[in-house]
């Protein structure tokens, strides 16, 4: 998929969220390692804690059609600051990422700028910490 048609799906996916409480608009695209793509937007409901981020949606969507590997995740949202995934979206990432996965975070206008996940959660607790003989 071009970046072109990668930014047009995260406009569309931007537009799809339900987010009556913040008026928060947020789209995310994942590029799994075997190449597909899968979608999120945020929803959220009354109970505000409760609501799901739209990074989190895209990776429900890809471990439930069978794939355990993010390539790329794309995360766009409106205003000037940059978007990045919050704190449980970075951590989420981290289960499904290597060194490689690329984190881009894009404006309603394009691409921004591109993460790592060791760049957004140093020193961080994953699957090897839970390893043992
Ligand atoms: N949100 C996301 O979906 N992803 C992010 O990376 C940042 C925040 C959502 C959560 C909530 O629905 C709204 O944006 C405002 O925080």
């Amino acid at each position: 998929m071009e970046q072109s048609e990668i930014i047009s799906l995260l406009q569309e996916n931007m537009s799809k969220a339900y987010a009556p409480y913040s008026q928060f608009h947020v789209g995310s695209v994942i590029i799994s390692t075997e190449g597909e793509t899968y979608s999120g937007c945020n929803v959220e409901n009354a109970a505000y804690p409760l609501g799901v981020c739209a990074e989190a949606g895209a990776i429900s969507s890809m471990v439930q059609n069978g794939s355990k590997g993010i390539a790329e995740i794309y995360v766009m949202g409106s205003g000037e600051a940059l978007v990045t995934p919050c704190g449980g979206c970075r951590q989420k990432i981290r289960e499904f990422s290597t060194p490689e996965t690329k984190i881009h975070v894009c404006g309603p206008e394009g691409l921004r700028q591109s993460f790592t996940i060791e760049d957004l959660l140093p020193f961080s607790f994953g699957p090897n910490n839970l390893k043992h003989d």
